[in-house]
């Protein structure tokens, strides 16, 4: 494969079980259709929607995903962090406090190219110990010389997430949004050479709201008492972009994907999806 030329499917947050088997239900599609270079995840709510285990990593990595970054939910689950230590493909926010478990970055390499991916937390209403837009460029230069560089933003303000794509626009392959679990409208590549999207959406149930059963959600928000949430399993779908490139560090472009789980499946007892993909 020519220098710099890959194709990088990027899978925004898998919430709970559905999500994760909804992945695997689509991946053979995905691979098929957009023969992917590397396969890169958001994983931080794939463990009963909140966290995830390393039963799970290992097993979405078995599954020939290339690298789990994460987001707010990162610690939910202790057992995860010595995992986080030691597995080098799982990532955490790379601004988090470096007595944090886990690193904030790591290089995957595929058919002679390596790309490196950093996950970043954004600053407004999420807590995280420094800010994103310094801690950007010791972690870049730690990836040292890679072909690609992929930084997944997890971050609730669209604001933090487009200045980020501006601030690295020609310096790195992608930025590329999670953490609301909806996609916007807004793909595209930068001047630069930058692919960007604001958020690239879940993988998980579109029947909820961000993933929890709808009437929980209703029932917390109207009568503003605690209430148990729990992962809705209906109409799943993937969503995640591709990025194709040709040049080190440049993407040509950015193509959303929003794909229902396909029916049929029997991982899990979760119904079709209710329309087809747009
Ligand atoms: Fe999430
Ligand atoms: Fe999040």
């Amino acid at each position: 494969m020519a220098e710099g030329q890959a194709r990088i499917l990027f899978v925004g947050d898998l919430v709970g079980s559905v999500g994760r088997h909804t992945l695997l239900d689509c991946l053979p599609l995905l691979r098929e259709r957009y023969e992917p270079t590397f396969v890169v995840v958001n994983g931080e709510n794939v463990a009963g929607g909140l966290g995830i285990t390393p039963k799970v990593a290992v097993e979405l990595l078995r599954h020939g995903v290339d690298a789990i970054t994460l987001g707010n939910h990162a610690y939910h689950r202790r057992e995860i962090y010595s995992y986080l230590d030691t597995e080098p493909r799982i990532v955490r926010p790379y601004n988090y406090l470096r007595s944090q478990p886990g690193k904030g970055a790591c290089v995957v390499e595929k058919d002679g190219v390596r790309l490196g991916v950093i996950n970043l937390s954004g600053n407004l209403f999420l807590k995280a110990g420094r800010s994103a837009f310094t801690e950007i460029e010791p972690a870049i230069k730690e990836l040292g010389d890679v072909e690609h560089i992929l930084v997944d933003m997890h971050a609730e303000a669209t604001s933090e997430k487009i200045a980020l794509g501006w601030l690295l626009d020609g310096r790195v392959t992608a930025v590329l949004g999670t953490h609301t679990h909806v996609p916007t409208a807004d793909a595209r590549v930068l001047p630069g050479g930058t692919a960007y999207i604001t958020d690239v959406g879940m993988t998980g149930p579109r029947g909820g709201v961000i993933g929890v059963k709808r009437e929980q959600a209703i029932e917390s928000l109207v009568t503003q008492m605690p209430v148990r949430f729990e992962t809705s399993q209906e109409d799943p779908w993937l969503m995640g972009v591709l990025v194709r490139c040709t040049t080190p560090r440049r993407a040509d472009s950015i193509e959303q994907i929003l794909m229902a789980r396909p029916p049929g499946s029997d991982r899990a007892p979760t119904r079709p999806a209710a329309q087809a993909p747009s």
